[in-house]
């Protein structure tokens, strides 16, 4: 269940308003994001790599459910990371909590694209058997 963690600075973002496509790897599933569409997952922020995951059936881990309070939701955003909100210091701390820590690393609960790029998004191998269990 979605929740706000009020010990953290809120991130800011803009929702998308033209579609675009988020690619999750290793699986190559793709999924269209179209502006305004309804997703049912509400865990993260609205319109969050992990909303996405989870709204396509891709069982990404989420500990906190989505409140930047751990760091297992952690992500590499291989592609389009500049079209997505800023991390915030808070993400950034949590992040560095987390194994296998890239440039390109971001929470997927509090990361959102504005829908300028496709998005290629790497799934840390100790997340891919939750990932592979799901189907
Ligand atoms: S699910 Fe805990 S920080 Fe993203």
């Amino acid at each position: 269940m979605s929740g706000v963690n009020p010990y953290i600075e809120q991130p800011e973002f803009k929702l998308s308003k033209q579609s675009f496509q988020v690619t999750f790897q290793p699986m190559g599933k793709t999924v269209n994001v179209n502006p305004g569409e309804r997703l049912e997952e509400t865990d993260g922020l609205p319109g969050s790599l992990l909303q996405l995951a989870l709204d396509n059936d891709i069982d990404l881990d989420h500990s906190c459910g989505g409140v930047c309070a751990c760091s297992t939701c952690h992500v590499i955003v291989r592609s389009g990371l500049d079209s997505c909100n800023e991390a915030t210091d808070d993400e950034e701390d949590m992040l560095d909590l987390a194994p296998g820590l890239h440039p390109q690393s971001r929470l997927a609960c509090q990361c959102v694209p504005d829908g300028t790029k496709s998005i290629i998004v790497e799934i840390p191998e100790w997340n891919r058997n939750l990932v592979s269990e799901s189907h």
